[in-house]
């Protein structure tokens, strides 16, 4: 299997894949629904609420975070609370200034527009974006040079939801112009464990409080993944124990696809371990670790870089990335400059 597909394969991948999508009836459609955040939400309820009793569109809202957390479906929960139209798209799809143009004049008074990977939108769109966002108004400009002419163009009150996994590579012109950034955190285990057992409801897969408990603390932080590791479960629940899952076929399951019980796959694995091996477990730069796995830098940096650190297995350093002694231990290798654990001593007794 290739390095590519490999990516593209991973069962822990938080990239947005075909298969979570559709008119997905696992997504949460209100507030109340929704699981986590908490602090997101109240705030956002606050906000929601006060452009409701004033009858005007809500300020500008940039979404923040790694990928999977939902920032999708908060955007489209916010729409809905709002009792607007919702309008998606995204930074890479949005092409010229005439793309957003068109879509800008397309909304009715309070709607939401959504433009997901904020961050990857093209400067000549940008540059439409500013008087949008502040004025609601766009200037088009028709010909070049001496015969060029503008147009002045209203538009509804709208509100514009970024979303964007690095909020430090947005401009800092754009970034100024939200109103109200919110940052969405990898979820708790409990969380997830929430999630996995709404998901698997809705599904009607019967799944235990110990069954979700084990794919939620597989899921590395996050509802996308816990989903996808549902469904899977379930086909090996149905082969395996009649369709139902509890703590041990979400535990054989998930062994058998090489996710550990912390969540870490085959390539969070490879990384570390090339890094212990080749290069003393660091510090190492971030394209050196991207060209010994064969992975983009900035996947190394968005994808799989948060988890490892949050376990406290990965710090990133000036220097470049250094593996930390808990990763050395979860692989079951010697920790550097600590002696090999042959046995547990006991406790040690105080002599004061
Ligand atoms: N599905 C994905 N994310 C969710 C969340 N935060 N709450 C409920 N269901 C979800």
């Amino acid at each position: 299997m290739d390095m590519e597909t490999d990516f593209e394969n991973r069962m822990v991948s938080a990239e947005y894949l075909p298969e979570d999508d559709g008119d997905n009836p696992l997504r949460p459609r209100t507030l109340g629904e929704y699981i986590g955040q908490e602090k997101v939400k109240e705030n956002l309820s606050v906000f929601i609420d006060a452009a409701k009793m004033r009858h005007d569109a809500l300020d500008h809202v940039l979404l923040y975070g790694p990928p999977g957390l939902g920032k999708t479906t908060l955007a489209a929960i916010i729409a809905n609370e709002l009792g607007v139209n919702f309008h998606i798209t995204s930074g890479p799809a949005l092409e010229r200034p005439g793309d957003l143009a068109a879509m800008l004049t397309n909304m009715e008074e309070g709607d939401v527009l959504f433009i997901d990977e904020i961050h990857r939108l093209p400067r000549t769109v940008e540059e439409i974006l500013y008087p949008a966002m502040e004025d609601f108004a766009i200037d088009i400009i028709n010909g070049k040079g001496q015969g060029a002419s503008s147009i002045h163009l209203p538009l509804q009150r709208f509100t514009l939801i970024g979303a964007t996994t690095r909020a430090g590579q947005l401009s800092a012109p754009l970034r100024d112009r939200f109103g109200v950034l919110l940052r969405l955190e990898l979820y708790t285990p409990e969380e997830l464990a929430k999630i996995v057992s709404r998901s698997a409801h809705i599904l009607e897969v019967p799944c235990d409080e110990d069954g979700a408990l084990e794919i939620a603390s597989r899921s590395r932080g996050t509802p996308r993944i816990a989903n996808r590791m549902l469904k899977r479960v379930r086909d090996f629940a149905q082969v395996m124990h009649g369709g139902a899952i509890d703590a041990d076929t979400a535990r054989v399951a998930l062994n058998r696809m090489e996710v550990d019980e912390l969540g870490l796959d085959r390539i969070d694995r490879r990384m570390l371990e090339a890094m212990i091996r080749h290069y003393n477990g660091g510090p190492v730069g971030l394209d050196t670790v991207a060209a010994v796995i064969g992975e983009e830098a900035v996947t190394i940096e968005d994808v799989y870089e948060p988890y490892l650190m949050q376990m406290g297995f990965l710090s990133r350093t000036p220097r470049g990335r250094v593996v930390l002694p808990a990763a050395y231990e979860h692989l079951g290798l010697p920790v550097p400059g600590q002696p090999e654990k042959k046995e547990s001593y006991p406790e040690q007794t105080s002599f004061l």
